[in-house]
């Protein structure tokens, strides 16, 4: 930190020492700040790690949507006036949005037949597990107050709502979905498209960038960040 003034001899000893003690406060303020976000992220890695346990998710798929929320973020920063920090925490936050089917049992999660609509109505639940969770989190390590946590709890609580509010949890629409869901939400639509699953081979990038633009046309996505990973995918 360093200090200057117009002003000649502005720095009297009583000033030195004001400003000695101003200085200690903001070096506290802005080391505490660091060691919760620190906090958030080792246990962030540490959830990430755990759910890799499980079959749900490979860990290629977690890496993917990494990689595919941080390139949709990148190229719309221009346009809708993203800070590099918003980006890094898509790109960390990104593998956690399927954090809560840690508590969806195998039976269900792990069927590989068509699934009733009741098994269907407890896999959705995972959205609502998901926030609880990092609520949970967030409230363990004080951090509500630091601005990653709403980046965190948007894009698990909104990773399925579509923008004509056909989606759930909330069957929220439009604006009313955060950013950072509409980006994961094309992210994992694309990618589950384009993988093998038991049931289907995987699709050609082509092919599957047809079918999201079809879900825009449908007004479930959201249509400039699809022709972002599009731009992305075909350069
Ligand atoms: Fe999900
Ligand atoms: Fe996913």
């Amino acid at each position: 930190m360093f200090y200057d003034s117009f002003e000649k001899n502005a720095f009297t000893d009583a000033i030195q020492r004001d400003l000695l003690l101003f200085s200690n406060l903001i070096q506290m303020a802005v080391a505490s700040e660091i060691m919760a976000i620190d906090s958030l992220l080792s246990t962030a890695a540490a959830a990430r790690d755990f759910a890799r346990l499980r079959d749900f998710e490979t860990g290629m798929h977690l890496d993917r949507m990494a990689q595919f929320s941080r390139l949709i973020a990148k190229n719309l920063q221009e346009s809708h006036q993203l800070s590099d920090e918003y980006i890094e925490q898509l790109y960390l936050f990104a593998p956690l949005h399927d954090i809560g089917k840690i508590v969806i049992p195998d039976a269900i999660l792990l069927k590989p037949g068509r699934l009733t609509s009741e098994e269907r109505s407890v896999i959705q639940t995972h959205v609502e597990k998901g926030v609880q969770w990092v609520d949970k989190v967030l409230s363990e390590y004080s951090l509500n107050a630091i601005s990653d946590a709403d980046v965190l709890r948007n894009l698990i609580g909104c990773h399925h709502e579509f923008l004509d509010g056909s989606g759930y949890q909330n069957g929220f629409s439009g604006d009313d979905i955060p950013l950072e869901a509409r980006i994961i939400t094309v992210a994992d639509i694309f990618d589950a498209l384009t993988s093998q699953r038991p049931y289907k081979k995987p699709w050609s990038v082509e092919d599957a960038i047809d079918e999201l633009r079809r879900m825009a046309g449908e007004g479930k996505l959201e249509l400039p960040v699809l022709m972002r990973l599009n731009r992305v995918l075909i350069k």
